[in-house]
Order: C-alpha cells, then sequence, then structure tokens
C-alpha cells in the first residue's frame, strides 16, 4: 500500500474508532497478560511518532500522559513507540565534538541509551520528549538526553513534528516545558500545539490519570501531530524545505 492509499484508509478507520494493532497497543496488551493483536501487520503503519518517556518511573505520571497520546496516535492510525529512559544513568554532552569530526551521525560515547534512541529517531517521523519536572526544570537524565540526540544527530530530528509533555505535582511546568520547547525550534521541528500547554499534574504513579483536562490536552496534542504528519505526508514523501547552507555568527565582538 503506498502512502496516499495508507493516509485514506487510517482516516478512515480514525472515523471508525478503530483501535490499531502498533507497538505500544502490543506493549499495553503483553503488560497486561493479554494476547496482542496481530491481524494488522506493522508494515501497514509506516508514519510513526517516538515518545521519550524522560522519567525514571517507568510507569509514572509522565508515562500516563505519553500513554494518552500514544493511544490517540494510533486512533488517527499513526504508529507510536514509547521509549523509556529507565534509572540508570545518562551522560551529558561533554562537547568533544567527535560525532561531527568522524561523521559519526551518533554519539561517540556508547554506553547508555543515546545511541539506541538516536537510532529509533532515524525511523521515526516526529518526536514527543515527556518529563517530570524537577526543581522547576525538566529532569536532569532528560536534557542530556536530547542534548546529545540533537547535536550528534541533528538529520534524525530536522524538520520532524515536536512536542513537549511536562508532568508536574504543583508547579514549574511552564519552564520546563519552555526548555523542552527550545532545541525543537533551533532544529526546523513544527512545534505542535494543543487546547493549553502540555502540561499534567499528579505526583503518585498513575495520578496523572485523574487529571481531566491534562488528558484531553494530551489527545487533542495527539490529534494536532496526527493532522500535521498526514499533511505533511500527503503526496507520499516529506518534501522537507530546502535551506540555505548555514550562517553562524558567533558574537565575538
Ligand atoms: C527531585 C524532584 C523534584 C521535583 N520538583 C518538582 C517541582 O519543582 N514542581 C512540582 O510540581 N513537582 C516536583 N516534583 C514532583 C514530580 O514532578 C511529580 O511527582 C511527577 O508526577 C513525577 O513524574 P513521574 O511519575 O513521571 O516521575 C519533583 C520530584 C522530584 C523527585
Amino acid at each position: 500500500m503506498d502512502r496516499r492509499t495508507f493516509i485514506k484508509k487510517s482516516t478512515v478507520a480514525a472515523v471508525g474508532g478503530l483501535l490499531l494493532s502498533t507497538p505500544f497497543s502490543r506493549l499495553l496488551a503483553r503488560e497486561n497478560g493479554e494476547e496482542p493483536d496481530s491481524s494488522l501487520p506493522l508494515d501497514k503503519h509506516p508514519m510513526k511518532v517516538l515518545l521519550i518517556n524522560g522519567s525514571a518511573r517507568r510507569k509514572g505520571n509522565t508515562f500516563t500522559a505519553l500513554s494518552e497520546a500514544a493511544k490517540q496516535l494510533e486512533k488517527n492510525g499513526i504508529e507510536a513507540e514509547i521509549v523509556q529512559i529507565g534509572a540508570k544513568p545518562v551522560r551529558g554532552c561533554v562537547a568533544c565534538g567527535q560525532c561531527h569530526a568522524r561523521g559519526l551521525g551518533r554519539c561517540a560515547f556508547d554506553d547508555d541509551i543515546c545511541n539506541t534512541v538516536v537510532e529509533k529517531m532515524g525511523s521515526a517521523d516526529a518526536l514527543i520528549v515527556g518529563s517530570p519536572v524537577y526543581y522547576g526544570q525538566p529532569n536532569g537524565s532528560v536534557l542530556s538526553l536530547i542534548q546529545r540526540l540533537f547535536y550528534a544527530a541533528g538529520d534524525k530530528v530536522r524538520n520532524k513534528p515536536a512536542a513537549a509533555v511536562c508532568v508536574c505535582r504543583r508547579g514549574g511546568a511552564t519552564t520546563a516545558f519552555q526548555t523542552l520547547n527550545m532545541p525543537f525550534q533551533m532544529m526546523n521541528m513544527p512545534v505542535i500545539s494543543s487546547q493549553y500547554w502540555n502540561i499534567v499534574y499528579g505526583m503518585s504513579e498513575g495520578q496523572a490519570a485523574l487529571d481531566k483536562e491534562g488528558m484531553q490536552t494530551m489527545r487533542t496534542m495527539a490529534d494536532n501531530m496526527a493532522w500535521m504528519l498526514k499533511k505533511i505526508h500527503a503526496d507520499g514523501s516529506p518534501a522537507y524545505p530546502e535551506r540555505e547552507p548555514g550562517q553562524m555568527t558567533n558574537f565575538i565582538r
């Protein structure tokens, strides 16, 4: 099936409220001890969104918020995969420049999750980054990961739609949200909005599901992302704009 046919079919599926079987729904089914529905092969879902859960809590509130967005993407016929940063250390960028000097297209350090995410991003059409709020900021691991991903593998993120999601107990989510949005806007990534900032409230694991407005904001953001992806890919290929050679002016005088 070509992309144009897929887009038409997936729109029909969305209207019918059909929940397609994709990695995310398969993952959930597995975790719930259910048999995943394998009737729809993955090659019927050529458009994919990668969702990064920046929290060490695999089933915490950031996961709850991202899951709501992932389910909504799947309702729109878009594949969704949540990647968990987990609790292992994620090193920060040390500005060694080896990724560029050696043309690696990935981080020179291969001892944590970064290059796994780099590879996954290569086959994704859009990105959603979710983070818990720590002291009014995104948590440290997610910032380390994003800075290395964007610096080492800019070609894999450039031009692709992106959204940030922040989850907090009480405050600081807007500043964290702004921080997460900063790199998107340096990489020509269309930033996907929603009916409100992508902020969800919750403290103990899963409490975010009680934030009805937050959950709705996630679904609206996912609908907007699916809409944007279908528009961008309507002709079968993204046809991103041609760019001028980069002009760098460093403020040295
Ligand atoms: C180190 C640390 C700092 C935190 N700082 C804030 C904060 O500034 N504002 C806030 O509302 N919640 C704060 N929280 C609470 C978390 O943001 C909240 O529990 C969130 O739901 C965690 O998401 P998770 O379940 O995905 O890990 C903090 C939690 C930790 C562990």
